[in-house]
């Protein structure tokens, strides 16, 4: 088993400084070094180097209610190319962000590999705004849209290279944390019926029940789960005082268990094909806190690749 460690540091799909030294100080903290003791074969040769799409930030207008659109495309365009890549060579590809735009990439890439992947998105927030729906503009807050194909998102850049015929289908597709959904994402998650499960959720079932029943929606009955897993961890999805070092913190949020567990009862149903960890920002709060957001990512990332408490 190999994991291909896909560093992704880029901060355009939202405006806070400082989410794109994530990757770096997760790799400085030794995720890899912890893969290898888990018994993976890792292989990272380097983060991306996005400087050659960066160096043109400047004259990216914005087109619409989008934000930096050309680039947070550009970006995206490569990420699916290389998590496609590595995942057609039979390895995971785990992506360390940098902000959630990057999903748009990295769930494209898995799903040109294993066409019919489930995605399982862990965050407080859907992502699932459209470029008309979208109030901030920040692209982070819409990757989920653009997967779906849903109306307004064939748009330039994006429909330069993001299939009109979408890879993801809605049924595909569960959440889990969410606290912090805008009115028109509201909208779109009924129209769509798409399955989510909220914060309330969590309190009223049990983060197990709800980890069981999101896998029974996307993954098939109990007994034979045999769909690719396809696994979109935003650290914000974990209370702030968990981890308190991220752009876009909504109280209330899962506990350090809690994660953990999803985490742990993904990687048993051995289904895991690829997995992202997105929003770590050191760079907010006192260094404290960002030690504490970056320890907390590379727990949960080896809780997704294999480490048991017994
Ligand atoms: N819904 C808000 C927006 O669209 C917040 C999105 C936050 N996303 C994130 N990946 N942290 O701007
Ligand atoms: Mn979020
Ligand atoms: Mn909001
Ligand atoms: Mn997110």
């Amino acid at each position: 088993k190999t994991a291909a460690i896909v560093g992704c540091p880029f901060s355009g799909g939202q405006r806070r400084k400082g989410v794109d030294t994530g990757p770096i100080s997760l790799v400085s903290a030794g995720i890899c070094e912890q893969l290898e003791s888990l018994g993976w074969k890792v292989e990272f040769d380097g983060h991306h180097s996005f400087d050659h799409i960066n160096d043109k930030i400047a004259t990216d207008t914005d087109i619409g209610n989008m934000k930096l659109p050309r680039t947070v495309s550009a970006v995206t365009q490569e990420v699916a190319a290389t998590v496609e890549s590595h995942a057609k060579q039979g390895k995971l590809p785990l992506t360390l962000g940098g902000d959630h735009s990057l999903a748009l990439g990295t769930v494209t890439g898995t799903l040109r590999a294993h066409p019919d992947a489930a995605l399982i998105w862990i965050d407080a927030h859907a992502d699932i705004n459209t470029p008309d729906t979208t109030e901030s503009g920040n692209l982070h807050g819409c990757p989920v849209s653009f997967l779906l194909g849903l109306e307004g998102t064939d748009v330039e850049p994006f429909n330069s290279w993001v299939p009109k015929k979408p890879l993801l289908r809605p049924e595909s597709l569960v959440y889990i944390g969410l606290r912090d959904i805008d009115a028109g994402e509201r909208r779109i998650l009924k129209q769509h019926n798409i399955k989510a499960y909220s914060m309330h959720h969590v309190d009223k079932y049990g983060i197990g029940r709800v980890v069981e029943m999101a896998l029974d929606h996307v993954n098939g009955a109990p007994g034979k789960r045999d769909r690719p897993v396809h696994l979109s961890f935003d650290v914000d999805a974990l209370d702030p005082s968990v981890a308190p070092s991220t752009g876009t913190p909504v109280r209330g949020g899962l506990t350090f268990r809690e994660g953990h567990y999803i985490c742990e009862a993904l990687y048993e149903t051995g289904c895991l094909v690829a997995l992202d960890l997105m929003e770590v920002n050191p760079s907010l709060l006192e260094d404290r806190e960002a030690q504490q957001t970056i320890a907390v990512g590379c727990s949960l990332i080896r809780s997704a690749m294999g480490e048991t408490l017994l």
